[in-house]
This record gives structure tokens, C-alpha cells and sequence, in this order.
């Protein structure tokens, strides 16, 4: 009875405070954490990821924030979620507010919570798969919208909230198709935001650019021969002299890194996601044959800034030259290869005086509290390279600060305060987005860009 009385009278004290001075806020702090909770729940990782009930709930939200909502299938079953924020003048150029519901993977047995729980720890620490990437992001616009709404806000532009399917592996079948559709086109997009990372330290981060992938398989071919004989130009000698030549490649670049000249998204990466060799046998290999063939893929990431002439041309000579019998192939991405638009520009989005979009995030951030770091090149691929790719101005920006970078690895959160400041940076940006009406600009960004 001794400890039961101080309790009690503890939780009435903190009941009337509560009631006397933020009841409301309280609860819908509360409901913002249990809606964000609600998305995270939804299983939508590959390769089986439940689009249908992360449509159903972005409905349903979209409902009790009378948002117009459309369901676009560019394939069966890779629903796209649509919603619209009409502005009082139409007529200007829409803000896009894009994220994807799809996460990557997760190894169950290998997380503190499981990451599909969406547990808040007694730290304020939400796990799950897709906190960081980047279910926090699509939330954050509708309680975003939420809050303006709630004030009364009229947005002079148009906004629309896009929640597409497949980022995780491609988005081939959902932002690639869309940015190229009819209806994309009809939207009249002026800028788009897309994802970035969390970061460890004060700063919001926010990139311009990404690299693009190139995934290069490189194969040498020799006589074959006795495991017990020396001889040159077998196979596996001559990839092997490749290999040392790439690495030696990687070295520079990552010294790059290390020595603090060059930030992650600036430098060529390369990293060798395979090797094949070998001659089979019931129990493993034949080990006493020198194979006639030998192979190796990689992992290359190129910055839009890259002279990617000069890179081909080492690959052509040094990493897989033809006097070495050896040859090469260049992957999937091979049509993206320069980093270049149609008219042969790099893709980036300007940061400058010529892009307003810049200048506006950057003055929205501060206004918020927050600080903006310089801008970056992604180091990986985003959606936002379909958008880039059309001329338009793309900027990806997750605003997560203080936050270890834990997307795609075990035990990914986001804590729920660095969430709920995130909220009021993004009512900050589409304040300042959506009041935005200069026209001249629009155009003249759209054509430089
Ligand atoms: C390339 O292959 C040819 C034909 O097998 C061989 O004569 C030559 O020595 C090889 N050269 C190298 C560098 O492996």
C-alpha cells in the first residue's frame, strides 16, 4: 500500500497537467506514432510485398484528409497510390511528393524486434524494416498535409503525393513506367522530392544527383592446362592480372574517401559481386586442371560528373583487353551508361541561384530549425533518376538527423522524436513550395536542367 498511494497520486498529477495544458496534442502525437506504426506494420517487402493493403490504408488516409486519390496500374498488381491537393492556381507547375511502399528483405532471427512489429522502445526507438527507407518519408508528407490542412492552409500550387511500388528492385514497374506516362505528363510536375539518408550528426542531408550503376562481368578465356604445370596466359592468370588491376582501381578511389577529398557519391566505387571458375566435380572441383575460362562481375558506381569516356576505355584496355583474351559485357544499365540526359547533359539538379527549388528548401529547413548540410551526390540509385531523366528538378531529402544510416541492415528505426520534427520541417517545405508562384522560373530551371 506504501508504493501503491505515491503511484496514484503521481498519475492523477500527470492526467490533470495533461489535460490542463495539451490533451490534444498529446493524443495526436500519439496518433501520429500509432499511424506511422500502422504503415510499418504492412507487410510490403520483396518479393512478395502486400500492395494491396498499403493501397487500402493510403486510401484511408487519404479520405480523412479529403485528398482526391487514384490507384494507377502500369502493371497488375504494382498499384501506384495517387493523391491530390488541388492549389488555387492550377495553372502553375504541381509539387510531387514521392516515396515508395516497398521494402527490401529483412532476416528476422537477426533483429531485436521483429521488423514487422513496428516496436516503440522505452527509448522512443520505432523498429522496423522501412522506418528509414523510406516509409517515415510518405508518412511524414501526410501529417504534414494533415497539420496545413488543420491551419487552414491553401496551397497555390498543386500537390500530389505519389507512393509507388518496386524502388527496392528496379522500379522499372512503377516509377520508370509512370514518369513516362501520359498521366505523369498531365500532372504538369515542376519539382519532385524523393529520399535520401539519415544522418549521424546534426545535419539534414540532401542530394542532387546519383551515381549510375554499371554492372560489369568480365571474362578471360586460355588454354587449358595440368594443376601441376607453370605456364602463362592460362584463364585464371589473366583474370587474375584484371583483378589486380581493379583493385588497385578501387584503392584510389576509396583513398579518395579516406584522406576526406572526395565524399561518398563523388568517387568511381567498384566492388566484386562475383567470381566463376572451376572445373566441377562430385565433390567440389577438379584440383588438379587449370580452367579455359574464368570469370568476374563487379559493382560500379559512376557520378554523373565522371568522365565515363576515359572509364570505358580502361575497361576496354586494362581490365578486360582483348591482347589478354579477355572480354567484357556491361549490365542491365548499359542504356544509362553516361549519366546523360537525351541531350547529352549530366543528370543533375542544379543548387544554384538557377534553381528556386534549392533556395526555397534550404530557407524552409532553417525556418523549421533544422540545418541542411552541403548538397551530395546519392552514392546508390533512387526513383528520382526517372524524374532527373525527363529535365525535371528532382531532390531527395529524408529528414533524419542524429540518426545512424540503418537502411537495407538489421534493427533499422528511426527514433519517434526525429520522426515528428521531420513532420514539421516537410509542413515547412510545402508551406514555401506550394506558395511559390513565380512562373518565369519554372520554365527557365525546366530547360536548363
Ligand atoms: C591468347 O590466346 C591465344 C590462342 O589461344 C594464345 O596463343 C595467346 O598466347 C593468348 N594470349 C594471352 C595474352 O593470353
Amino acid at each position: 500500500m506504501k508504493f501503491i498511494c505515491p503511484n496514484i497520486i503521481f498519475i492523477v498529477f500527470l492526467l490533470s497537467t495533461a489535460t490542463i495544458t495539451s490533451s490534444q496534442s498529446e493524443s495526436s502525437e500519439t496518433n501520429i506514432i500509432s499511424r506511422f506504426q500502422q504503415f510499418l506494420k504492412i507487410k510490403t517487402d520483396h518479393p512478395t510485398p502486400n500492395y494491396k493493403q498499403s493501397s487500402d490504408f493510403l486510401i484511408s488516409q487519404a479520405k480523412s484528409l479529403s485528398l482526391q486519390s487514384q490507384t494507377i496500374e502500369h502493371v497488375p498488381g504494382k498499384p501506384l497510390v495517387l493523391l491530390k491537393w488541388t492549389g488555387t492556381s492550377p495553372e502553375l507547375p504541381a509539387i510531387m511528393l514521392y516515396s515508395h511502399t516497398d521494402v527490401v528483405p529483412a532476416e528476422h532471427d537477426k533483429w531485436d524486434h521483429p521488423p514487422f512489429d513496428a516496436h516503440l522502445d522505452s527509448e522512443g526507438r520505432i523498429y522496423a524494416r522501412g522506418s528509414q527507407d523510406m516509409k517515415c518519408v510518405g508518412m511524414q508528407y501526410l501529417e504534414a498535409v494533415r497539420k496545413l490542412k488543420q491551419w487552414g492552409f491553401q496551397p497555390k500550387r498543386t500537390i500530389y503525393l505519389a507512393f509507388a511500388p518496386d524502388e527496392e528492385i528496379g522500379g522499372h514497374d512503377g516509377a520508370e513506367k509512370f514518369s513516362l506516362s501520359r498521366v505523369f505528363q498531365d500532372l504538369n510536375v515542376g519539382i519532385v522530392l524523393d529520399e535520401g539518408l539519415a544522418s549521424p550528426d546534426d545535419y539534414y542531408r540532401a542530394f542532387y544527383a546519383e551515381r549510375s550503376p554499371w554492372w560489369l562481368k568480365i571474362k578471360a578465356v586460355g588454354i587449358p592446362g595440368h594443376g601441376a604445370k607453370l605456364y602463362d596466359n592460362s584463364a585464371m592468370e589473366n583474370l587474375l592480372k584484371s583483378i589486380e588491376i581493379i583493385r588497385r582501381y578501387r584503392a584510389s578511389q576509396f583513398d579518395l574517401i579516406k584522406a576526406g577529398l572526395k565524399a561518398d557519391g563523388e568517387v568511381i566505387s567498384i566492388n566484386m559481386a562475383f567470381l566463376k571458375a572451376g572445373t566441377p566435380s562430385p565433390t567440389g572441383f577438379v584440383m588438379n586442371l587449370q580452367p579455359s575460362e574464368a570469370e568476374a562481375g563487379f559493382d560500379i558506381r559512376v557520378p554523373p560528373t565522371a568522365d565515363t569516356e576515359s572509364l570505358e576505355r580502361r575497361i576496354a584496355e586494362e581490365w578486360a583487353p582483348t591482347w589478354r583474351n579477355m572480354s567484357f559485357t556491361l549490365g542491365q544499365f548499359k542504356q544509362k551508361v553516361s549519366g546523360c540526359d537525351a541531350s547529352g547533359k549530366p543528370v543533375v539538379t542544379k543548387t544554384d541561384s538557377s534553381n528556386p527549388w534549392w533556395a526555397l528548401l534550404e530557407n524552409a529547413v532553417q525556418e523549421a530549425g533544422g540545418k541542411l548540410g552541403k548538397p551530395e551526390i546519392f552514392p546508390a540509385s533512387t526513383d528520382a533518376r526517372y524524374f532527373r531523366n525527363l529535365g525535371l528538378p528532382a531532390i531527395g531529402f529524408s529528414p533524419m538527423a542524429n540518426t545512424p544510416i540503418l537502411l537495407h541492415d538489421h534493427n533499422e528505426y528511426l527514433h519517434k522524436d526525429e520522426y515528428l520534427k521531420g513532420i514539421k520541417i516537410y509542413e515547412s517545405i510545402i508551406k514555401a513550395y506550394a506558395s511559390y508562384d513565380e512562373h518565369v522560373n519554372d520554365e527557365r530551371s525546366k530547360d536548363e536542367l
